[in-house]
């Protein structure tokens, strides 16, 4: 089977990915699973030589397994290429075989990785956080999108509702939304003032350092205004980042710089976890990096008490809020239970286990590269004629990119 897969037609990873992955390093990190080619290669036929075209296939949204190991392969045996489309949440979460949801996690966790100067910026960011202590991040997922998805429009003026609104009107289907029931049952993201008096409650004070990853954040300072006078010592991007960051690529250098940090700080706290990948990927990689600290707030158990507070029945506040949230695991290790995302907690699979009776579930022995290596060799050339026409493919693409960039 493995020799089907040769062939991985990515134009999302080539195009898009290029402006702020690391695809050597990507390519290089995989090949012990997976040949990754640049291009297609050229075929001959009649003599001949055209370049061979895909076969545009639109995977079922949460395919099982069995429909790439049969339709998408027996497609592919057929036209040489195929080229799946669209492909995001193809393949279902849970899936019986470990060992593919492990490659998730190669993926993911080891391939995946930004450019150097994004790793540099970073690093730079987190060393200068670091010398003056430890320092927690969070996420403000307080933006406009969300707020419109979430519905949750109810705090802010007339205008600024007219503009969430016309937002939700636009991009989202129309759902009936009421915001005190949206917020009851923890649909709409915290305030900027929610996740202060959270923090606050768990003991954290005003000299606690926060970075702060967030896009624009909606409602402007009268926002951040209460979370600032709880915790001054705020920094972001811009204020710590050197300054030639802000003109990077449609912004997505910043978000990859923040998700960096966010991953290397000492805590960190989502304030949203319905679609929002930054922050349940961010959950999922620290968790892997080692059960990371993480403060996530239960907005469903939180709500019913902040609205108490507002209502003028605030006694009991604080310990109300610490029991809500010394229920919550920190990003400890624990098994994932739905609606739990394996992008979220990749435990058990992704983790080895010294004394397991199954052999698969074991860790790697200390020289895995070798060992890989070795085999890799050894396959490489046992279907050396089989073999060729990839190889051959691969030097051709490579020669292709080079001249074309
Ligand atoms: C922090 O809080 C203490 C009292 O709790 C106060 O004396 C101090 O001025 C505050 N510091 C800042 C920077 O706000
Ligand atoms: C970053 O912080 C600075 C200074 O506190 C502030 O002026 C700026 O608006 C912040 N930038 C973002 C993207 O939040």
């Amino acid at each position: 089977m493995l020799r089907w897969c040769c062939l991985i037609w990515t134009q999302i990873l080539f195009g898009g990915m290029r402006g702020i992955y690391d695809v050597e390093h990507f390519i290089k990190s995989l090949r012990y699973d997976v040949r990754i080619v640049r291009s297609l290669p050229e075929i001959s036929s009649n003599g001949k030589t055209k370049k061979m075209k895909s076969y545009q296939i639109r995977p079922p949204r949460d395919a099982p397994l069995s429909w790439y190991t049969t339709f998408a392969l027996e497609m592919m045996k057929q036209h040489g290429a195929i080229y799946l489309t669209p492909f995001s949440h193809r393949l279902a979460e849970e899936i019986d075989n470990p060992e593919l949801q492990r490659l998730r996690c190669r993926v993911n966790y080891h391939a995946l990785r930004f450019k150097p100067h994004i790793m540099q910026i970073s690093s730079e960011i987190v060393n200068k956080l670091r010398a003056q202590g430890h320092f927690m991040s969070i996420h403000l997922r307080f933006e406009m999108d969300m707020l419109a998805f979430a519905g949750c429009i109810d705090i802010f003026t007339p205008e600024e509702q007219k503009i969430l609104i016309k937002y939700r009107k636009e991009n989202f289907a129309e759902k009936e939304l009421v915001y005190r029931e949206r917020r009851l049952i923890g649909k709409c993201p915290l305030t900027p003032e929610e996740v202060g008096l959270i923090l606050r409650s768990m003991g954290f004070d005003n000299s606690t350092r926060i970075y702060l990853a967030s896009g624009e954040l909606f409602g402007g300072e009268r926002f951040m205004k209460p979370f600032r006078e709880m915790f001054p010592h705020l920094e972001n991007h811009s204020s710590v980042g050197p300054e030639k960051l802000e003109e990077n690529a449609r912004g997505l250098a910043g978000s990859a710089v923040d998700y960096m940090v966010c991953l290397l700080s000492d805590i960190f706290v989502p304030t949203y976890d319905g679609p929002s990948n930054f922050a349940n990927n961010l959950m999922g990689h620290r968790l892997y990096y080692g059960f990371r600290t993480i403060i996530q707030p239960d907005r469903k158990a939180l709500a019913p008490i902040f609205v108490d507070r507002e209502e003028g029945r605030g006694s009991g506040f604080e310990e109300r809020v610490r029991q809500v949230m010394y229920r919550t695991n920190f990003g400890g290790p624990h098994k994932r239970v739905r609606p739990e995302s394996f992008y979220t907690n990749s435990w058990p699979e992704c983790f080895c286990q010294p004394e397991s009776k199954n052999p698969k579930d074991k860790c790697p022995p200390e020289n895995v590269v070798e060992v890989l290596g070795s085999q890799l060799q050894s396959e490489e050339s046992e279907g050396s004629e089989e073999g060729k026409d990839a190889n051959q493919a691969a030097a051709t693409g490579r020669a292709e990119e080079e001249g074309s960039t």
